[in-house]
């Protein structure tokens, strides 16, 4: 068997050893739970989530208090589409940009849908900016790999609806760009921690104004006194997080994030596939040449027997429709296979990577 070649960051990145040593020695040497104690240990833990969480404000920057830990983008926007209280009187406006899980919670909430239109760069089209009551932003899309102009698009979404609630999917531009909550003025983001080298089971729910709802799940850690039938909740981000957190991945993070800042994935990798594989005949590239990822489609092969005859090289990259049906419907595909990276490639890789495909597609 060749030597691995990891190409999928998009669907998860890998661990650096940070992040790994991080979670060892905190299950190793600091374990407990956080939010149920006095003792040393029970205190530690909150200082180390607390430290989490100042760090992902940071990051993005907002302030602590607007920073929930969740399990990952999906838990994020159910728990937003919950909070958000949608009915059929609601308009939601999400774009073909969507991945499932940033659109489907939305239709099925009963909430009445719109589809913002895409201009012909598969861009959501800031000049044709629907009216909406809640407005869903993909940053970027997994399937195309550009990151859109998630400011503009905000203040034309106010410009049809100045109360109008935005909520931007940074799973996938995360890892490539900055965040800056004000600036995008955003009502809600969200971000999953496996893929900028975190662990999977947590991820980041931003609310700008947290004191505006109430939560979707209710349990332990998030009730300030109990008076007979009165229930006073402790205020945002407890009262957002009953139950118990993923304290190892949350203790993770921090140093995920860390890493991330210095070491953003080399984007020329990208644009030497792009360049190596418009030189193929057989091979129609979806994504653009400044996208963050690289996504194709080989003529007369399908996306599963390419990623059967890559894979037994050893290279790992994802085929199929990456749950995200509706930019393939747009273009007319059952499914395509994508090249994303992490900061861990190398140009040789890609080398080694376009000689295979060469040779699968000859
Ligand atoms: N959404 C992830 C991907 O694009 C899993 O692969």
């Amino acid at each position: 068997m060749n030597k691995i070649i990891y190409l999928d960051a998009a669907a998860s990145y890998q661990k650096p050893e940070t992040v790994i040593r991080a979670e060892m020695d905190f299950l190793m040497h600091n374990y407990a739970n956080a939010g149920r104690g006095i003792c040393a240990r029970a205190s530690h833990v909150d200082t180390l989530i607390e430290n989490t969480r100042s760090c992902v404000a940071d990051f993005i920057g907002a302030k602590s208090e607007q920073i929930v830990f969740t399990s990952g983008t999906t838990d994020s926007i159910n728990k937003i589409v919950g909070m958000l209280k949608l009915n059929s009187e609601h308009i939601v406006a999400v774009s073909d940009l969507d991945h499932h899980s940033a659109r489907l919670p939305f239709e099925m909430s009963g909430a009445g849908i719109v589809v913002c239109p895409l201009d012909e760069q598969l861009n959501i089209d800031v000049n044709n900016i629907p009216y909406a009551d809640v407005f869903v932003i993909t940053a970027m899309s997994n399937v195309i790999g550009v990151q859109q102009n998630v400011s503009e698009i905000i203040r034309c979404a106010k410009i049809k609806n100045p109360n109008v609630i935005t909520v931007v999917d940074a799973a996938q531009s995360v890892v490539h760009s900055e965040i800056d909550v004000v600036k995008y003025d955003c009502d809600f983001l969200c971000f999953s921690g496996h893929k900028i080298g975190a662990d999977t089971g947590v991820g980041v729910m931003y609310i700008k104004h947290p004191e505006l709802y109430s939560p979707v799940v209710f349990g332990g850690g998030m009730v300030n006194k109990i008076m007979g039938d009165k229930i006073l909740f402790n205020s945002s981000p407890d009262v957002f997080e009953a139950g118990t957190l993923p304290i190892t991945q949350i203790v993770g993070l921090k140093p995920a994030i860390e890493n991330i800042k210095q070491n953003r994935p080399d984007l020329n990798l990208i644009k030497y596939m792009y360049d190596e594989l418009s030189k193929l005949d057989r091979v129609k590239i979806i994504s653009k040449p400044d996208s963050a990822i690289l996504t194709f489609v080989v003529e007369g092969m399908h996306v599963l027997d390419f990623g059967t005859l890559i894979s037994v090289r050893g290279v790992c990259l994802r085929v199929g429709n990456m749950c995200a049906s509706w930019i393939h419907q747009l273009l007319g595909l059952d499914g395509s296979i994508r090249i994303s990276v992490g900061a861990y490639n190398t140009l040789q890789e890609m080398q080694t990577v376009v000689k295979y495909i060469k040779e699968i597609i000859k």
